[in-house]
């Protein structure tokens, strides 16, 4: 097989000193289907997950299920469990053919690995991790194999760089650090404790834990370079850099609509344009989807602010002043994150207000504008009146006025005739009508007369007549 050509560019890689992107050993998923994946996405070196050394060498079957290749899963490190240098030599020798080199699994937390003495336990057996080193590099018939191995630090850095300085004497080609201790699961990984064992030894280290995005990558290189520098990484991911773009258009929105020589009507009929008709169906969606979008984030950017304001960063300072920096570092980028976030949505509410206050400004002012022309023709309907009275009054003045006046009381004196007239005919028709009403009242009188008579009368005769029937009886 290509053995050695992958191997000669496995030590390239790390020589040219770029940072390498490499695929953690994963039981159950960095198998070859994965791998064949992530090779696509530029990553430049996979690991098998572990395999257990003892079985591998044991079962024909477990080799077979345990271990699958082909022939562009390369460059591939398989990773072996053991706490026996001869059976980690053996199958180094068995997968050598197909691979690129093998990697000792001295990190493996969990009780089963620890109590048969494979994983973690193996950090504080550097003598055995040295001669399992030894044994590889010895009997694997290719001198460009790689022999690595993966470690959780000590509580005792100290423990730590001395396992790392031994396995280097034996020859190990490089050395993957986790950085977190055994008992560790979730926590801060001790970027710094990576570093004091970089600087420490010659050989390539590889950092590992908390890695989960491309950004990271770059972040912790810097913090855990050989070069000691440490350089603040302020790229914004693309997520964030379109949130900044977004601010700053709606600042630009903003400055556009308070330009003082664009009136509110100009802007009016602006938005009245057909273009913003159709915009406008959407407009309270997608109004509503930014505000949704912009407050996810700036929720997103408290919780980082929250999780890197933690109050045990300080007592870090001083044991790990590189990793105290790195969190600082996040947490510069995750207050900028909230500012930019907070300030979008703050402008994009404001933004609407605007347009909103405009439009009203600009229903106002049209208002305005009709009354003042409906002040204007009055005044000038009145300027006329005043005109036409000033006209009259100078006509009168210089005297043509007499002759109107006299045509006007000969008219006035005729109408006075005609309603003194109409006046006499109608007293003489009152008159007339109160002497009717007289006689008429007179008539009244006399019949009034009449009918107490007749009742006077008509009451006497009722009483003699019932004289008579009392006798009678
Ligand atoms: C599902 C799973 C399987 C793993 N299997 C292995 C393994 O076989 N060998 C190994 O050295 N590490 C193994 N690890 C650890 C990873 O290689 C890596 O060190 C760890 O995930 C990095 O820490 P992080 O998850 O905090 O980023 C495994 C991790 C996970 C999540």
């Amino acid at each position: 097989m290509e053995t050695s050509n992958h191997n000669s560019r496995i030590m390239d890689m790390f020589e040219k000193g770029k940072v390498l992107k490499i695929c953690a050993p994963m039981v159950r998923y960095s198998k070859l289907a994965f791998r064949s994946l992530v090779r696509k996405y530029n990553c430049d070196i996979c690991f098998t997950p572990m395999i257990v050394a003892d079985d591998f060498m044991r079962s024909v079957k477990a080799r077979d299920s345990e271990f699958t290749t082909n022939a562009s899963d390369r460059p591939l490190i398989v990773q072996f469990a053991a706490h026996d240098a001869q059976t980690l030599a053996d199958s180094a020798c068995v997968v050598a053919p197909f691979s690129d080199g093998v990697d000792l699994n001295c990190g493996c937390p969990q009780r089963w690995a620890t109590s048969a003495g494979y994983g973690a336990c193996l950090i504080n057996k550097p003598e055995l991790v040295k001669d399992m080193v030894t044994h590889v590099r010895n009997q694997v018939d290719n001198p460009n194999y790689t022999a690595s191995i993966k470690i959780r630090i000590h509580k005792d850095l100290r423990q730590t760089v001395d396992l790392c300085q031994k396995a280097e004497s034996a020859g190990v080609s490089w050395i993957t650090v986790h950085g977190r201790t055994a008992e560790e699961r979730h926590q801060t990984v001790h970027y710094d404790a990576i570093k004091l064992i970089k600087d420490s030894v010659s050989i390539p280290v590889i950092a590992n834990g908390d890695i989960k995005y491309l950004r990271d990558v770059e972040s912790i290189h810097q913090l855990t370079g050989v070069d000691g520098m440490f350089k603040l990484p302020l790229k914004m991911t693309l997520q964030w850099t379109v949130v900044a773009l977004f601010l700053y258009v709606e600042m630009g929105i903003l400055v556009i609509l308070c330009l003082p020589f664009i009136s509110a009507r100009r802007w009016q009929s602006i938005f009245q344009l057909r273009i913003w008709s159709c915009v406008s169906k959407f407009w309270n969606k997608v109004f509503l989807t930014m505000i949704i979008i912009l407050i996810v984030l700036f929720l997103d950017a408290v919780r980082e602010v929250r999780k890197y304001s933690a109050k045990d960063l300080g007592s870090d300072a001083k044991l790990q002043p590189n990793m105290f920096d790195h969190l600082h570092m996040k947490l510069f980028r995750a207050q900028r994150n909230l500012y930019i976030s907070g300030f979008a949505v703050f402008l994009w509410l404001v933004m609407k207000r605007v347009v909103t206050l405009i439009n009203q400004l600009a229903s106002a002012s049209g208002s305005t504008a009709a009354l003042q022309l409906q002040a204007d023709n009055a005044n000038q309907a009145a300027k006329k009146y005043t005109e036409d009275n000033e006209l009259l009054k100078k006509t009168l003045m210089e005297g043509k006025g007499d002759k109107a006046t006299a045509e006007g009381m000969e008219l006035l004196r005729k109408q006075v005739e005609k309603m003194k007239e109409e006046l006499k005919t109608s007293e003489d028709a009152v008159k007339k009508s109160q002497s009717e009403a007289d006689v008429m009242k007179k008539q009244t009188d006399g019949l009034a007369r009449e009918y107490d008579r007749l009742l006077r009368e008509h009451q006497e005769l009722q009483n003699l007549q019932d004289g008579e029937t009392k006798k009678d009886d």
